[in-house]
């Protein structure tokens, strides 16, 4: 397994998302980049902030749970606490909700444009322990580019 150079992926993200307005097909290819770029990764994608619910959105890999309530599972709690929820083994992380039972390493990393929570982007790995200090630290810049971008939209999906 190797890790993607981030600060390439970075440029990558910017250079496909700059022009596209829609954030609908924004979000569609940011998850699609990351989902191929990441090694050894089972799920990646976007749950939406509807109201007071999490709703699933854009995704790569099986079919997901489509709400989960704010505080619950690892997505619900990155999305309460708006801090990133890196687990090194979901088995250990009590009130984690399974989607894929594949999935062991998780790591949830909440999206904020103006102060307010568009969502979590959740990425599941089936190899424990797969995501490192640095992977948290590269995956953050990615998703503050993927909210600076949506910064200058009008409307999220
Ligand atoms: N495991 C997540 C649920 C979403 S799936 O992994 C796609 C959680 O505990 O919030």
């Amino acid at each position: 397994m190797s890790n993607p150079d981030y600060a390439l992926l970075n440029s990558q993200l910017r250079a496909l998302l700059d022009d596209e307005t829609d954030a609908l097909a924004s979000t569609s290819n940011f998850v699609a980049l990351l989902f191929n770029a990441l090694d050894d990764v089972n799920w990646l994608g976007v749950y939406v902030l509807r109201g007071d619910e999490l709703k699933l959105g854009p995704f790569q890999g099986k079919p997901a749970c489509v709400r989960i309530e704010l505080g619950a599972g690892v997505c619900g709690i990155a999305a309460a606490t708006r801090q990133t929820q890196r687990v090194a083994d979901v088995h250990d992380f009590a009130g984690h909700i399974v989607c894929d039972p594949d999935s062991r390493a998780e790591i949830v990393v909440p999206l904020v444009v103006n102060g307010q929570l568009l969502g979590v982007l959740d990425i599941d790995s089936p190899t424990p322990n797969r995501f490192s200090a640095s992977d948290q630290a590269g995956i953050e810049q990615l998703c503050n580019s993927f909210c600076e971008i949506q910064r200058s939209r009008d409307d999220f999906i």
